[in-house]
């Protein structure tokens, strides 16, 4: 969880999204903790325990190793003084994105959020003004290996989260 950093989103916990809600008030860290479905599903993202898994994940673990990073961090401090996206928003439509990517049931984009903001489809347009250069994009996907390698994901499955980010990359950087 975001404990000390202030945009700690509570709407992460009231969005109805059942799966979710479970995870985060487990609070557990792992990723499987969620993963009810796995054994009927063998999709990486089954094993990552679906959207609530992932979610609990970014949640507990990416975000806050993101914005605390030197190289990453700064990146988020329009989010973080609360003039960009709610920074709840923006785990709940990665989550559903890798997800989805990952052969989960997520939409990919679209969906309407429980306070109204729609996940958005263009990378270029998300990231638009805010110059990420390459480096700071493998950065980022270093960070989400590293905190899914403390969570125990296995290996292969880190390489396909990996694959996935990668996929974006051209639409990230340098925009
Ligand atoms: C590598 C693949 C990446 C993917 C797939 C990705 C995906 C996303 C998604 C889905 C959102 C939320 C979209 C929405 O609100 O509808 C978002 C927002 C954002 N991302 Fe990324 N992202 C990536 C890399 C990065 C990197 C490397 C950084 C900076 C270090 C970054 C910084 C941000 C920021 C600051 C926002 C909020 C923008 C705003 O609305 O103010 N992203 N990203």
């Amino acid at each position: 969880m975001l404990h000390g950093v202030t945009l700690r989103s509570k709407r992460v916990l009231v969005m109805g999204l059942l799966a979710a809600v479970m995870a985060v008030a487990a609070g557990s860290p792992t990723l499987t903790a969620a993963g009810d479905n796995k054994g009927k599903n063998e999709s990486v993202a089954a094993d990552l325990g679906g959207f609530g898994g992932i979610l609990n994940f970014l949640d507990a673990l990416v975000v806050p190793a993101v914005v605390t990073d030197g190289v990453t961090g700064p990146f988020f401090a329009r989010v973080l003084a609360g003039k960009g996206e709610a920074p709840g928003d923006i785990e709940q439509c990665l989550a559903m994105l890798l997800d989805h990517d990952l052969g989960g049931s997520s939409p990919h984009f679209g969906f309407v959020l429980a306070d109204g903001h729609q996940c958005r489809s263009s990378m270029t347009e998300i990231h638009r003004g805010l110059n990420i250069p390459d480096f700071v994009v493998d950065r980022f996907i270093m960070i989400v290996g590293m905190e899914a390698q403390k969570a125990h994901v296995p290996d292969a499955d880190i390489a396909e989260v990996a694959k996935v980010l990668d996929r974006y990359r051209g639409g990230v950087r340098n925009k």
